[in-house]
């Protein structure tokens, strides 16, 4: 039997795929993280078991009991579904889950997902690539881990839009960054929080506000010209209920 690690998208079910939806209702086991709406949650068959492993800052599985645990329940020959928030691959260490299940000889494919990471933009309205401000998209952690890595002078030079994840908390050093690198202070940003959800909210700013901000986790933060974009129309989130 295949696992499926599948795509949950950014909120409500309306953005899973119609394959993500099939595998559920026929799942006997679903292995879910924490950020799972409730509304994707109800897709999954009633009689599987729901295993929860969501991550919570300070207390968590961890990544390697995670990948065991798909081992053995794909070892048992069950349909297991692994659903992961948004898509596996984009900062969902769905690749190190598909890799333990490899090494262990079994068979897994990866459902996509609608991220974040381009979903939160739109829902505010804002086009992460532009014709004319914005040839190009960067999606980065805003974790530690990777921003070592990144050349932020070149980066502010490029005029492509930079989409941040999980930069809520380390936003004020990535600000520092940024300007360090020669980015103007004045370019825009946008926050989304809890994007396509009942909770979403949209917060507009400069890069030299983006700091000290009021934005709520989980958020995508946009950094660039097309930051400024959105239409009114859909910061209403009772819009996306109609
Ligand atoms: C561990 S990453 C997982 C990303 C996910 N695999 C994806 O493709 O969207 C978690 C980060 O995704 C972003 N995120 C996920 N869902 C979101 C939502 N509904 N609204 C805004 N940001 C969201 C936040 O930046 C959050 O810190």
């Amino acid at each position: 039997m295949t696992v499926a690690l599948i795509g949950a998208g950014p909120g409500t079910a309306d953005l899973l795929t119609l394959k993500a939806a099939r595998l559920l209702a026929e799942a006997e086991v679903v292995v879910v993280d924490r950020l799972i709406d409730e509304s994707v949650l109800a897709l999954i068959n009633p009689a599987a078991e729901v295993i929860d492993v969501g991550k919570k800052p300070g207390g968590s599985s961890s990544q390697e009991l995670i990948n065991e645990l798909l081992v053995t329940l794909g070892r048992r020959g069950a349909r297991v579904v692994r659903l992961k928030g948004g898509d596996p691959f984009v900062f969902g260490r769905g690749y190190e889950e598909a890799l333990a299940l490899e090494a262990a000889g079994l068979s897994w494919e990866v459902v996509p997902g609608v991220s974040s990471a381009l979903a939160a933009p739109a829902a505010a309205g804002i086009p992460v690539t532009h014709r004319a401000i914005a040839r190009g998209v960067l999606i980065v952690t805003g974790t530690g881990t990777n921003e070592d890595h990144l050349d932020f002078a070149r980066l502010a030079a490029s005029g492509i839009t930079l989409v941040v994840l999980m930069g809520v908390a380390r936003r004020a050093a990535l600000v520092a960054q940024l300007l360090e690198g020669g980015l103007a202070a004045e370019t825009p940003v946008a926050a989304i929080s809890n994007a396509w959800t009942a909770e979403m909210k949209v917060t507009h700013g400069r890069l030299d506000d983006l700091g000290s901000m009021e934005i709520l986790a989980p958020a995508v933060l946009v950094i660039g010209a097309v930051a400024a974009l959105g239409t009114s129309a859909v910061l209403d989130s009772a819009a996306l209920n109609r």
